[in-house]
């Protein structure tokens, strides 16, 4: 198979499409920015992969001080640690025979870390690391609000006990996800409600402690919490994600963190004066978040998308002078989601292509 990649130096409009751009100075200003900051606030940077499914970038992370990466999905772990990563947790349970066995796997190969929030999944975590000859780290998941998955602060100690007792596995602590809250626009709501979800995670660490059982990780955190979940007494690492490309649904959060991702698209037709169409179709780029908003030419707006076009309505001269073959450039609202649909970040440095990045976590939701 042929994957038709543009050389390095190619700039940016002549990059084939649909594509993903990445400007690569604002990504790594990104990765720098969390990471001091995490440093002033003495708490460890574990990113979440699940936003960029690319060992490039996990890379890059650790690099500049991560201790490890998150991930989703035993699928996108064994991306990562065939790639070399070592420090691996996953933020979800694994069930299933088949998907625990290859959790066991790469335990005999990398550090890792696996959520749960149920007894019988213990149990069978338990049988199939101690069959194998492994050693694999378990957190307990925390409900602090958004109701997804995840017990309270009995339910914690109880699983705790039963983890530190299981032959094959390691208790190492507590992840809590406020994920009902990092997207708050308003601050101050932002910040009380983050603030009551870590009352709640460092709450079951402390009754988990009183059971005289060492909790080492408290793990939390979204990109728009970090600095505030990042202060709070008692929580060990963040789980940041978004903050490395900021999408249009975070960037109208706040701007702690600098845009850097896009997708560039062609005219391919031209029919009406206050309608261009292009090659961006819902194949290439995720709508659950939201339409996406044009960067460029100003003037344009997304009116909708089928599955291999988009229709753009065209207000004002530059917009209406567009073209077929003239590029349209949009920042997608929701980044994992439109990721998830790539192949190739295409990384680029003052206005030319440096390297297509593969995403070979993409897809791997298993
Ligand atoms: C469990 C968990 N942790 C961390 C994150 C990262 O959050 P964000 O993308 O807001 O940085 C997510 C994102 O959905 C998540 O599900």
């Amino acid at each position: 198979m042929t994957d038709y990649l543009p050389l390095p130096g190619t700039p940016v409009e002549e990059l084939d499409t649909p594509c993903i751009i990445v400007d690569l100075d604002i990504a790594e200003a990104n990765i720098a920015k969390l990471q001091t900051a995490a440093n002033e606030m003495g708490v460890d940077v574990r990113p979440h992969s699940k936003t960029h499914k690319s060992p490039y970038w996990a890379r890059k992370q650790i690099a500049a001080g991560a201790i490890g990466i998150c991930c989703a999905k035993v699928g996108e772990a064994e991306v990562m640690v065939e790639a070399g990563v070592t420090d691996v947790m996953i933020t979800n349970q694994v069930i299933g025979t088949l998907k625990i066995a290859r959790l066991v796997a790469l335990a005999r190969a990398a550090k890792m870390i696996v959520a749960v929030d149920d007894s019988s999944n213990v149990d069978d975590l338990s049988r199939a690391a101690s069959d194998a000859g492994a050693e694999l780290g378990v957190i307990v998941e925390i409900n602090v609000g958004q109701d997804r998955c995840g017990v309270d602060g009995k339910g914690a100690v109880d699983l705790a006990k039963q983890i530190a007792a299981a032959p094959g596995l390691r208790f190492d602590g507590l992840m809590g996800y406020e994920g009902h809250i990092v997207a708050e626009r308003d601050y101050e709501t932002r910040k009380t409600e983050a603030e009551k979800a870590m009352a709640i995670l460092t709450g079951a660490a402390a009754q988990i402690h009183d059971a005289g059982i060492e909790v080492r990780v408290v793990s939390a955190a979204g990109t728009g919490t970090y600095a505030i979940t990042g202060r709070v007494d008692g929580v060990t690492e963040l789980q940041c994600g978004s903050y490395i490309f900021m999408d249009g649904d975070y960037v109208e959060v706040f701007d702690d963190f600098t845009p850097a991702l896009s997708v560039l698209s062609t005219v391919v037709s031209r029919q009406r004066e206050d309608v261009a169409v292009t090659d961006l179709g819902l194949k290439s780029i995720s709508v659950d978040r939201g339409l996406a908003d044009v960067l460029s030419p100003s003037g344009a707006s997304v009116m909708g998308h089928s599955e291999e076009h988009t229709r753009i309505e065209l207000k004002g001269e530059e917009a209406r002078s567009l073209k077929v073959g003239d590029k349209v450039r949009v920042r997608p609202k929701h980044g994992d989601t439109t990721i998830n649909l790539h192949d190739y970040y295409f990384g680029v440095r003052n206005g030319k292509l440096e390297a297509a990045i593969p995403i070979p976590g993409r897809g791997k939701f298993r």
